[in-house]
């Protein structure tokens, strides 16, 4: 980084701008296999939260593709490139007070982490979807896994790019045995439990 950029401290901190809010801010992290149900169960989270007054943002992965990250395709780098430019705005997310829920396959560990690492200690939660590649296949809501299997998209995650399993993922859902209420009422449990928001 060049040294004539110089950090300007901010006159309010993330603390007194969480103080006008009745929750914590923090990120939501969904990772899994296209279809494994992140932007399903993000979105079905976000509405019960917005419901109980929670100020909450969802970013999601074809979604910022179409502004943030178009420029990005889904080569290795550009995923890596990709999650990182969309845990800096997660992060400037949490400063600004607001409890933040992501949906990205995010296939590699070390981004995720990087991600983890960027917050401070429990503003990172990682929800793993694990529910099995067979029943994403079966499920298939874009028809993208169709395509891969026709060879018409490269680098699918779980097809021909990997998916890195989370070492300790604070959540763990398989959304082939949940119902989307019970995926949901876990997660909620979850947060109160770590006074994200109130109980
Ligand atoms: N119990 C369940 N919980 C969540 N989703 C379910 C459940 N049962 C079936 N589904 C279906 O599974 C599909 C999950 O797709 P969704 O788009 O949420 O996946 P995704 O992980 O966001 O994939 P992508 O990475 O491609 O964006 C949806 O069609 C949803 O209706
Ligand atoms: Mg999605």
């Amino acid at each position: 980084m060049d040294e004539n950029i110089v950090w300007h401290n901010y006159a309010i901190t993330k603390t007194q701008r969480s103080e006008h809010k009745s929750h914590k801010p923090a990120i939501l992290w969904f990772t899994g296999f296209s279809g494994s149900g992140k932007s399903t169960v993000a979105n079905a989270l976000e509405s019960a939260l917005n419901q109980q007054g929670i100020h909450t943002y969802l970013l999601d992965g074809d979604n910022v593709r179409h502004g943030l990250c178009k420029d990005l395709g889904f080569s290795d780098e550009d995923r890596i490139e990709n999650i990182r430019r969309v845990g800096e705005t997660a992060k400037l997310m949490v400063d600004a007070g607001i409890l933040v829920l992501t949906a990205f396959i995010s296939p590699f560990r070390a981004e995720r982490d990087m991600v983890r690492n960027l917050v401070d200690d429990g503003e990172f939660i990682e929800v793993f979807l694990d529910t099995p590649l067979d029943v994403c296949e079966s499920r298939d809501p874009k028809g993208l896994y169709k395509k891969a299997r026709a060879g018409e998209i490269k680098h699918f995650t779980g097809i021909d790019s990997d998916y890195q399993i989370p070492n300790s993922p604070e959540i763990t859902l398989d959304t082939s045995k949940n119902t989307l209420d019970r995926s949901v009422q876990e997660l909620i449990a979850y947060l109160k439990q770590q006074q994200i928001i109130k109980g």
